[in-house]
C-alpha cells in the first residue's frame, strides 16, 4: 500500500514473531503454534494467562477503547469479526473501505504493539448479514489475508475460507484457538417477512416502553442441508476437536448459544448446531468455551444440551457500535452490557478457573463470570 504509515512495517515484523509458522513435523490441519510475549514467564510464575477479545469496530468512528485493552496487558488480542465496515456491492468499494480500515490509528497502532489474530463476519467479509453468496468473496479473501499479515503460503489465501486453528503452549499448558469462517460457505438466511414489515412499528412500541423486547426477523432455516461451514470446514473442524487441548477457545463470530434473538447466530441452522454438538460429543472434546461478537452488545449464554457439559458462549461486541433496543435470548444468564466493551480471559490454572470479563472503554470489568475448568468436562456417568 503507497503511503503506508511507518507502524505498519513494526505491525508485519510483530505479526511475523506472534504467528509463529508450523512446526516441522506438523500436517497443515494442525494448529499453528503462537509464540507469545511474556507467556513462558507468566506460566513459570503461576500467573493466570490473560487473552482479549472484542469485535464491531466502526472504521469512521474514533476508537478510544484501544487504551484500555492496552492496559489490561493481554498475551493476545482476538478480533472477531466486524473489524471494519465494508459494506461493498463492488471490488472497487471494497478495496476502499479495507485502505480506510488500515488507517484506523489507534487500531493499528494496537495491533503493530501486541500479539493478536483475527477472524471476519458479514461486515468485513463484505456486506450486512451476507454469506456464501457475496459475489467478491474471493477478492475479500486475498484482502483479508494481506491486512492481517498472512503469510504466502498460509492456506487462509487459497481455501474456501479464513478459517484457522492456533495454539498456545507454556509450563506443560495448552490451550487451542479455534477460528471459524461463518461466512465464505454460509446457506443464505431465512427472514420472517412480516415480521421484517412490523419491525418499525415493533421499534416505535418498545421507544414508547410498550414492548419489552424487540427480535429481529430472521428465522431457523428448515432445509437440513443448510449450513454455516460447508463440507470442507466441517471435516476440518472435526481433525481439529480430534487435537488433544486443556483448553479450547472456538471463535465463532455469530452466538452459537443464544435463542430467540431473531437476529444471526446458529440457532438459524438448527442442524449445525446439533452437528457440532454431535461432534463434541463424538471426539470427547472437553474444556470448550464460545466467544463471539456481532450483537453490539456484550452478555453471556450457556447451552445445556443433554449429555453434555454447560457451553459457555461469551459475547463481546461492540468496539465503536451500541444496540440499544432490548432483544431476547432464552440462553443468556444476566443481563447484557449496552456499552462499548471489549472481552478478558484469565486462565487461572493453578485455581482451575476461567475467569471471564466483559469490559467498559475504561477497563471496568462490568459483567463477570467465573467457569470452573473441572466443569468443562465430559459427564462422567
Ligand atoms: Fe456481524
Amino acid at each position: 500500500m503507497p503511503n503506508a504509515p511507518h507502524w505498519l512495517d513494526i505491525s508485519r515484523r510483530h505479526l511475523l514473531m506472534a504467528g509463529a509458522s508450523v512446526a516441522s513435523g506438523a500436517t497443515l490441519a494442525a494448529s499453528q503454534p503462537l509464540q507469545l510475549p511474556q507467556l513462558d514467564a507468566t506460566a513459570a510464575q503461576g500467573r493466570p494467562w490473560r487473552l482479549a477479545f472484542g469485535s464491531c469496530a466502526k472504521q469512521s468512528k474514533a476508537q478510544p477503547i484501544w487504551q484500555a485493552i492496552e492496559a489490561a496487558q493481554p498475551h493476545l488480542f482476538m478480533f472477531m469479526g466486524d473489524n471494519f465496515y465494508a459494506d461493498a456491492q463492488t471490488p472497487e468499494l471494497l478495496r476502499e473501505r479495507y485502505a480506510e480500515f488500515m488507517q484506523v490509528e489507534a487500531l493499528q497502532q494496537f495491533r503493530a504493539r501486541h500479539a493478536h489474530i483475527a477472524i471476519w463476519d458479514d461486515h468485513d467479509f463484505g456486506d450486512d448479514d451476507v454469506g456464501g453468496e457475496y459475489p467478491h468473496k474471493r477478492l475479500s479473501q486475498q484482502l483479508f489475508c494481506d491486512a492481517w499479515n498472512e503469510a504466502a503460503h498460509s492456506p487462509r489465501r487459497t481455501r474456501d475460507g479464513i478459517y484457522q486453528s492456533w495454539r498456545l503452549q507454556a509450563g506443560g499448558r495448552s490451550v487451542q484457538i479455534i477460528g471459524l469462517d461463518l461466512r465464505f460457505n454460509r446457506t443464505a438466511l431465512v427472514a420472517d417477512p412480516q415480521r421484517r414489515n412490523g419491525y418499525e412499528t415493533m421499534m416505535r412500541r418498545a421507544a414508547l416502553g410498550q414492548a419489552e423486547e424487540v427480535s429481529g426477523w430472521y428465522v431457523p432455516n428448515p432445509d437440513p442441508r443448510a449450513t454455516m461451514l460447508g463440507a470442507a470446514q466441517w471435516a476440518w473442524l472435526s481433525a481439529q476437536l480430534a487435537e488433544p487441548a486443556d483448553l479450547r477457545i472456538l471463535l465463532s463470530s455469530v452466538q452459537l448459544a443464544a435463542e430467540g434473538t431473531g437476529w444471526e447466530g446458529w440457532a438459524n441452522f438448527p442442524e449445525d448446531r446439533q452437528r457440532l454438538l454431535r461432534l463434541l460429543k463424538q471426539h470427547r472434546a472437553e474444556g470448550l468455551v464460545v466467544l463471539s461478537g456481532d450483537m453490539h452488545y456484550g452478555e453471556f449464554s450457556r447451552l445445556d444440551a443433554p449429555g453434555l457439559y454447560p457451553i459457555w458462549d461469551i459475547t463481546s461486541s461492540g468496539l465503536t457500535e451500541v444496540w440499544a433496543v432490548p432483544t431476547p435470548n432464552a440462553r443468556r444468564t444476566q443481563p447484557v452490557l449496552a456499552e462499548r466493551n471489549f472481552g478478558l480471559l484469565d486462565i487461572d490454572w493453578t485455581a482451575g478457573l476461567l475467569r471471564a470479563s466483559i469490559c467498559d472503554e475504561r477497563g471496568q470489568a462490568r459483567r463477570q463470570q467465573q467457569i470452573s475448568l473441572a466443569d468443562l468436562k465430559w459427564p462422567r456417568d
